[in-house]
């Protein structure tokens, strides 16, 4: 099990579709189509299905397995659409990386996964995936900043402390964290791929208070694990930053990442 909750990821699904970025998600989709019949595409740490929903309608014409550690999610995922006969989905651990899950792969997804992972872990996939001939779509990969429309003083060390949670081992090894943008990038390139990376930011206005209050909640336990900062200062940070998550604007930063063969 992954600790990932569907109602979180619900939230944080309709501001992760609008964050993409658009030319990418294009440039990912006309990929594909121009391949013709038969398509295939391996979803990695799928949760209940959001990047088959990110690239509808197209994605009903390509055949998908979706793959996840929590099979209450992939329950979820067959639920929302048992009747689209176009997937398939398997209860894996990534972390033990099979070559033969992306045999007659065309493109593997991912959202919100690389930030996890290990460098280790991302050489082993682009050599996995080169073999094949199949491309990387990696999208929402978190970039380390964290930007509000009003300053709190403990701000920047409340988001250095978060970077450094985002580094912790989360079953891959060390974590790539804010980093994973760029790494992917530089190993991809290394391994012969063809790839764009673009920034695809969560804009929260009003309407996104209660994904913002989650943020925040979840940003002020990760860093009072970290012990790091005074915490009567994170304290007095968590209830400033959730008094204004009605009002404040926030950017979150990440990195969308397109590999081509
Ligand atoms: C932040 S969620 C993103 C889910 C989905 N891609 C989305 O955008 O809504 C990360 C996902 O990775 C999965 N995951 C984490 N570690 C995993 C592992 N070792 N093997 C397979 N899946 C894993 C989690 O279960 C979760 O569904």
């Amino acid at each position: 099990m992954s600790g990932f909750e569907a109602r979180w990821l619900n939230l944080r699904e309709p501001v992760d579709h609008a964050a993409r970025d658009t030319d990418l998600r294009r440039m990912a989709i006309e990929h594909l189509v121009g391949k013709g019949e038969g398509v295939k595409v391996v979803d990695l740490g799928c949760g209940t299905g959001s990047t088959f929903r990110a690239l509808l309608p197209e994605s009903l014409r390509w055949h998908w397995l979706l793959l996840d550690n929590d099979p209450l999610l992939l329950a979820e995922a067959r639920s929302r659409h048992g009747d689209a006969p176009v997937l398939e989905t398997a209860e894996t651990d990534l972390a033990a990386l099979s070559p033969d899950l992306f045999a007659g792969a065309d493109l593997v997804t991912a959202s919100a996964l690389f930030d996890l992972v290990s460098a280790g872990f991302v050489q082993r996939l682009a050599e996995q995936i080169q073999r094949y001939g199949a491309g990387l779509y990696a999208a929402l990969n978190y970039d380390g900043t964290c930007q509000w429309g009003n300053r709190h003083p403990a701000d920047a060390d409340v988001v250095a402390a978060f970077n450094e949670d985002q580094r912790r081992d989360k079953g891959f090894g060390p974590a790539l964290g804010p980093e994973s943008g760029p790494f992917l990038k530089t190993a991809l390139e290394a391994a012969g791929f063809r790839v764009s990376i673009k920034p695809s930011p969560w804009v929260f206005t009003p309407e996104h208070a209660e994904l913002h209050r989650q943020f925040i909640e979840g940003m002020a336990s990760a860093v009072a694990a970290m012990r790091s900062l005074d915490p009567l200062l994170l304290e007095d940070w968590r209830r400033h930053r959730l008094a204004r998550a009605e009002h404040s604007s926030c950017t979150v930063g990440h990195w969308d990442v397109l590999a081509l063969p």
